[in-house]
């Protein structure tokens, strides 16, 4: 795709990833794909904002030569360590013989442990300028958001926002704005990527809007490293970080199990149609057949998780041990929880579920329900009964 005017004299100059289908390992599944952005401002200096994938470089690169001569670049602004966004910097660092690198100390250590280069490299801190001419690049840090290099680049003169990741969709589509594209979709993809990315960090999320909020500068344009560029609503993502971020939830519950035999399919099915009586919004997940990428993405508005097993060699089945050492390290907080599962002889998964809840951080953890074998009527009674009791709660 070509490069694309953003605001006059910046362009997008980044690509389309169409076909990648896991990010961070195989931790996140990225059905529609994603974009690498990266920007061009033409100015008295010129500066490149964030690069892409190695895999892209040419691509990227041929955008760039839209607009101008590598040769032209004065500096390449490393917002972000991570290989998606800096893995074409050793080829360009060749092309562009002038170019500065510019970055917090943590992206210089980190770059230089990635590439083993002695770029000419410019450190900078919050509130560092670099003057282009018209505009001013203005820089702030944002450590663990999410690595401790990251940082957001700012221009005043075009109220635009370049966070990197922050606001970000794993969303590849031949639109780069927010207004051509449609909405829900959009939602949906970026809530995934703060469920699976930027939860745990949701305490530091909230203390950096916070912190650009003070500084009251006007935001018209937020262009994040990937997906969609929000130029008609800013407002809408601000907003719905702020509310993940709060934990903000609805009368929603998440039913997740792995069964072996069918039992704790069976309990799975009538817990959830008690709480479906009583009124919540439910979804039901047989994690075994289910992508966890989603699942935590429903998880991220959801005030309740009840999440069952079948035992198998004293412990929980393998699928589901997987995804909860995955929700461990995403730390819900706020949340009602409870736990359920059947078993043959010696139980084991329902204690083990209940542990690994506990180093969550999850505090309201409720009384858990399991059965030896399959439930008969009354047993089935019971877990509507769980349902419904669990919806009170
Ligand atoms: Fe943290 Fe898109 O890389």
């Amino acid at each position: 795709m070509s490069a694309v005017e953003i605001k006059k004299d910046i362009h997008w100059v980044g690509v389309v990833d169409w076909n990648v289908r896991d990010f961070h390992g195989h931790t996140y599944t990225t059905k529609r794909g994603t974009t690498y952005n990266s920007y061009l401002i033409k100015d008295e200096l010129i500066a490149l904002v964030d690069t892409v994938r190695a895999p892209f470089t040419e691509e990227s690169i041929a955008n760039i030569r839209q607009i101008v001569p590598l040769e032209k670049i004065d500096y390449i602004i490393a917002n972000h360590v991570e290989a998606d966004h800096s893995g074409a910097l050793p080829k360009l660092m060749k092309l562009c013989p002038k170019a500065k690198v510019v970055g917090t100390a943590k992206c210089k250590e980190g770059l230089y442990r990635h590439y083993y280069e002695n770029w000419d490299f410019q450190v900078v801190k919050s509130q560092d300028k670099i003057k282009l001419g018209q505009r001013t690049l203005t820089f702030l840090e944002a450590p663990m958001l999410h690595w401790p290099d990251s940082m957001f680049t700012y221009i005043p003169e075009d109220a635009l926002l370049m966070p990197n990741d922050a606001f970000g969709q794993h969303y590849a589509t031949s639109f780069r704005f927010d207004d051509e594209v449609e909405q829900v979709v959009l939602m949906e993809e970026a809530a995934k990527y703060y469920a699976n990315i930027l939860w745990p960090l949701s305490s530091l999320v909230l203390r950096k809007i916070e912190e650009v909020q003070k500084l009251n500068i006007p935001i018209k344009m937020i262009a994040p490293s990937h997906g969609i560029i929000w130029r008609k609503d800013p407002g809408k993502i601000i907003q719905a970080y702020l509310s993940w971020a709060s934990n903000e939830t609805k009368k929603k519950v998440v039913v997740v199990f792995e069964t072996m035999w069918g039992a704790t399919e069976k309990m799975a099915r009538k817990i959830s149609e008690g709480l479906i009586d009583a009124g919540l919004e439910v979804k039901l997940y047989d994690i075994a057949r289910s992508d966890r990428t989603d699942i935590f993405k429903e998880m991220l508005n959801a005030k309740g998780f009840i999440i069952g097993s079948s035992t198998h060699d004293n412990d929980m089945l393998p699928n589901i041990a997987s995804f909860m050492e995955l929700l461990k390290g995403l730390k819900p907080k706020n949340r009602v929880v409870a736990v359920f599962g059947s078993y043959g002889w010696a139980g084991g998964a329902v204690k083990e579920l209940e542990e690994v809840l506990k180093e969550t951080g999850i505090q309201e953890i409720k009384p858990s329900i399991s059965f030896q074998y399959l439930p008969d009527e009354e047993g089935m009674k019971k877990c509507y009964d769980f349902g419904v009791e669990f919806a009170r709660l």
